[in-house]
């Protein structure tokens, strides 16, 4: 009787979803993981796709299977017995079926778990794409909104032998969500990044921050360590390559130290990495990290003290086989690519990529442009839109404060000056300088082309103005380029971070075809010949390294994809404008030189 009751209970609860509104996983509920023992949960799968997100409104994690008199009940689901899938995992590439997609689908495996005594137990789930909700052994544990961030559970309380794990992810897009339901990229779903088991001790290092002090000095280092509780004890941090061992107090679970040091600097030409080790009770971290210092001075960009122009290409997360899910081969293929294009750094927009992006930008040199998806229409006047952007901001930076490759902090991009934005960028970009002061902040703004300048309001609030364009596309007379540029006044430095052109791969013709490879070319090299005059220009992202799916780009050349890739989108194929760029990058001989000469 109970579960017929329930059972008809559950198809009309409306909002089915209020139940699962608790227990958020935020950037307060991020811990450091570098060192850590970690179990993977990475590999096969069950799962179901559940449309009607039936999962969650009958309950399916309680796995109640016979009523309170024993008789059994029909259930609407057999998790063992499900067909299985290999996470990490974009569903949309997994099955041809599921290309486009778009809604819930349920996850379940058991794992065993054997800690010890002393031993908390965290559920790390990379990223999922939008919403996450989990279920650990018949109990709903939290959940975690935004689709580019981690999510931490502490699963500690819960655990048995053997765990059924259960995880409902909605990649459904809507309005008040951020990124909102209208995007120019494709919208891929499913537990895309790695699913592990984070073992900590019962008190342990939630965070450990260490970076150059941008002081114009080059040597001084500061530590930052949060612990789980608010403990007085003492860690050690230490840098053997630099002969450093030194104690860190903490008082009430936080501790600082400042520490006199010559490392060798980071930089693109030479991606200096030193091992850093940080112990404290049970408890001991470790990382990998370069010590650099960037600065704005007036319209100049300086990366150790040294002026910088910043040579660059954007890039989405997506490659055709894998969809959001990149392996690390395809993310050092990108960087590789820019490197042969002869620049020194990537806007990898529009949202947070996986934190092996930054790791292996601190390896192979490459500055990094990192973004949250603060994108068109964004419900600016809600203050819930707000917290999820500001809660994905936070979340970044603490997932890559460590990492040196990381020069800039991005709001957002490409979105109307009104009072609500202006309100709500302010907001995030303070908040960006409130959590790191050793970055800049930027964000793509637009130009006033009423006033033919750049004057958007945003930009006093900023470190480096983004400026997105498109002279020679979406505004085809090419000549206000030079007239806006020269009429605009910034005084600090610009990064022209789009500008661009469709071309499909092997389509002929004159440089005035537009989706022609010879009118991309074009574009490329009148955009340059004007944005190399500009003295306060110091960088550019042309929009984008390789072709991306995108359902708005439905047209013979498009075929649903966004064509302003210098390459194909199997990154096979470059177009004649891959060569415009690499002549203007090579020109120059090194990150350092000033290129307006
Ligand atoms: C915009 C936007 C990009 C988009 C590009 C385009 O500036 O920022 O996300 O893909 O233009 O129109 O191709």
């Amino acid at each position: 009787m109970e579960k017929t009751k329930k059972y008809v209970s559950d198809i009309h609860l409306e909002d089915y979803t209020e139940q699962y509104e608790s227990k958020q996983s935020t950037a307060d509920d991020m811990i450091f993981t570098g060192g850590r023992k970690c179990e993977s949960l990475n590999g096969s799968w069950n799962y179901a796709v559940d449309q009607y997100d039936t999962c969650i409104r009958q309950k399916w994690f309680k796995e109640i299977y016979s009523d309170s008199h024993g008789f059994s009940l029909p259930v609407d689901y057999s998790f063992d017995k499900w067909p299985l899938m290999e996470l990490p995992a974009c569903w949309n590439t997994v099955d041809q079926m599921y290309l486009l997609y778009e809604g819930s689908m349920v996850f379940t495996r058991t794992f065993t778990c054997e800690r010890k005594e002393n031993e908390e137990v965290y559920l790390r789930i990379g990223a999922a794409n939008y919403l996450i909700r989990v279920f650990i052994n018949g109990e709903y544990m939290g959940m975690h909104r935004g689709g580019s961030t981690p999510a931490f559970f502490n699963i500690t309380s819960v655990l048995k032998e053997t765990n059924r794990v259960i995880l409902q992810v909605d990649s459904t897009r809507r309005p008040e969500q951020v990124p909102t339901e209208n995007t120019d990229w494709f919208n891929y779903g499913g537990v895309y990044r790695d699913i592990e088991l984070i073992y900590v001790p019962k008190i342990f290092i939630k965070d450990f921050r260490i970076a150059l002090i941008p002081d114009g000095t080059f040597e001084s280092i500061e530590i930052n360590v949060e612990m789980s509780s608010e403990t007085d004890a003492k860690a050690v941090i230490s840098i053997p390559e630099l002969n450093i061992k030194d104690e860190v107090s903490i008082t009430k679970g936080k501790g600082y130290l400042r520490i006199k040091a010559n490392p060798l600097l980071w930089s693109p030409d030479n991606p200096k990495l030193y091992d850093v080790e940080l112990s404290c009770l049970d408890d001991m971290v470790t990382d990998r990290v370069g010590f650099r210092e960037i600065k704005v001075n007036g319209r100049e960009i300086l990366l150790n003290g040294n002026p910088v122009f910043l040579k660059g290409i954007s890039c989405h997360e997506e490659s055709v086989p894998h969809g959001k899910a990149l392996s690390d081969d395809e993310r050092i293929q990108n960087i590789k690519l820019v490197k042969e294009l002869g620049g020194n750094f990537m806007r990898i927009a529009h949202y947070p990529h996986h934190e092996n992006m930054a790791k292996l930008a601190d390896e192979l040199g490459i500055l990094l442009w990192e973004e949250i998806p603060v994108y068109w229409a964004i419900r600016f006047t809600r203050e819930k839109t707000y917290l999820d952007a500001e809660n994905q901001l936070k979340e970044l930076i603490n997932r890559d404060y460590n990492r040196a490759s990381v020069i800039i902090w991005s709001v957002g991009n490409e979105n109307a000056d009104s009072d609500e934005r202006l309100n709500f960028m302010k907001s995030l970009a303070d908040c960006a300088h409130e959590k790191d002061k050793t970055r800049l902040v930027s964000a793509a703004c637009l130009v006033d082309f009423g006033e033919n300048r750049i004057a958007d309001r945003l930009e006093a609030s900023l470190d480096v103005i983004g400026i997105n364009e498109y002279c020679g596309w979406y505004t085809p007379d090419f000549s206000i380029l030079p007239k806006l540029l020269n009429n605009s006044n910034p005084d600090k430095p610009v990064i022209i971070t789009e500008f661009g052109a469709d071309a499909m791969k092997g389509y002929h013709g004159g440089p005035e075809d537009k989706g022609t490879e010879e009118c991309q070319e074009e574009v490329y090299k009148q955009q340059i010949e004007v944005i190399s005059k500009i003295d306060y220009i110091k960088g550019m992202t042309p929009w984008i390294l390789y072709d991306f799916r995108c359902p708005r780009r439905t047209s013979n050349i498009q075929g649903y994809y966004n064509r302003k890739g210098l390459l194909s989108e199997d990154k096979t194929y470059r177009k004649p404008a891959f060569y415009v760029l690499q002549k203007f990058y090579k020109q120059s001989v090194g990150a350092d030189v000033e290129l307006n000469q």
